[in-house]
């Protein structure tokens, strides 16, 4: 049984092969009805959700599937005091053939592998990873951009509490993308994800010269995250920040709040609308962003096509189709699988 915890659960070879079965899904999603027929997936979310939990049910149901929920574990045994174990043991098994988790801790869904008898798929655990978000994130990088592969992307917002943000660095720097970090003040990445980025994929963490980011970087001391590759290593001994030249992407987020510890001032934080977009090094990037947000990308930025996190919203449901029926033994990807996970 392989179940989905971490992105690093998955090879890049099978990252590609989703995003090959995806597309397919997209061309037509209406056509899939009989690729799941009689299975039923329990989607058990401990946070709200509407994304994740909404595609993952589409997705089920669209593949002929069924769905049972405790959209809102208000309304399960949690609220008596039942264990996330016993839950994840009683609804696995007779109850579901597949179970989606979303939980506020850290390791809850690695730790629901333990008691399942059916493939989890961690959707969020605490501020740690999002797996099939990233996924929805590459594949609209794939789609957008025609590769994966050594692209310059820029990550902005709450880096430290965003788990989309960790999830999607792990893949960007095995995908060998350069990475710009522009995270508001105080926010930056979490010191146990430069550690892995450093240790598992050899990226380094590197000043960034990032004025030709205009205003999305004011607020922030951006770093540079480039795989070390044996070339770039002179790269290092200099002193001088690395010069951010052309973005390709631009991945916003949204203020952590809830995993705040103190209340901190969202005035302050960082806007990304068309006017920012005019910064030299932007002009041509795509705007992501996973949604919800709030004020920090304006709404004259719906209407610009180089905005795409609606589509990136509506492509979660291709995207986890092909993640449901792999797990489920219903698809076949290439090349090998991933090693096991390092934390
Ligand atoms: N992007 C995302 O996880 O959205 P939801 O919280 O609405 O599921």
């Amino acid at each position: 049984r392989r179940d989905l915890i971490s992105i690093d659960d998955l090879s890049l070879a099978e990252i590609r092969g989703l995003f090959h079965h995806a597309d397919r899904f997209a061309k037509d999603l209406r056509q899939w009805s009989g690729v799941l027929p009689g299975r039923i997936a329990a989607s058990l979310f401990y946070e709200p959700s509407t994304r994740t939990r909404l595609s993952f049910e589409s997705a089920m149901l669209r593949l002929g599937g069924g769905v049972i929920t405790a959209a809102d574990m208000k309304t399960s045994s949690a609220q008596k005091g039942e264990s996330l174990a016993d839950t994840v043991r009683v609804v696995s098994g007779a109850y579901s053939d597949i179970m989606v988790l979303r939980h506020p801790s850290e390791g809850a869904a690695r730790l629901a592998t333990h008691f399942s008898e059916v493939p989890v798929i961690n959707a969020g655990d605490g501020s740690h990873e999002h797996p099939t978000q990233t996924l929805c994130d590459l594949y609209t990088l794939w789609v957008e951009r025609g590769r994966l592969d050594g692209l310059e992307v820029a990550l902005a917002g709450d880096l430290r509490h965003s788990r989309t943000i960790h999830s999607f660095i792990y893949a960007l720097a095995r995908f060998g993308a350069n990475i710009v970090c522009v995270p508001h003040h105080g926010l930056e990445l979490p010191d146990y994800v430069v550690k892995r980025l450093r240790e598992s994929y050899g990226a380094e963490p590197v000043r960034a010269d990032a004025s030709r980011l205009g205003a999305l970087a004011e607020a922030s001391d951006a770093v540079y995250i480039t795989p070390q590759k044996p070339h770039q290593l002179s790269l290092f001994t200099d002193s001088a920040a690395l010069p951010v030249k052309h973005v390709d992407a631009v991945y916003m987020t949204r203020m952590q709040t809830e995993r705040h510890l103190e209340a901190k001032d969202e005035s302050a934080y960082m806007r990304l609308g068309p006017q920012a977009l005019q910064a030299d090094s932007l002009r041509d990037a795509v705007v992501m962003h996973p949604l919800p947000r709030r004020d920090e990308i304006s709404a004259d930025m719906d209407s610009d096509p180089r905005g795409v996190y609606f589509k990136q919203a509506s492509r979660g449901v291709p995207v986890r189709m092909a993640i449901l029926a792999w797990l489920l033994g219903e698809l076949e990807l290439a090349g090998e699988p991933a090693p096991p996970p390092s934390v």
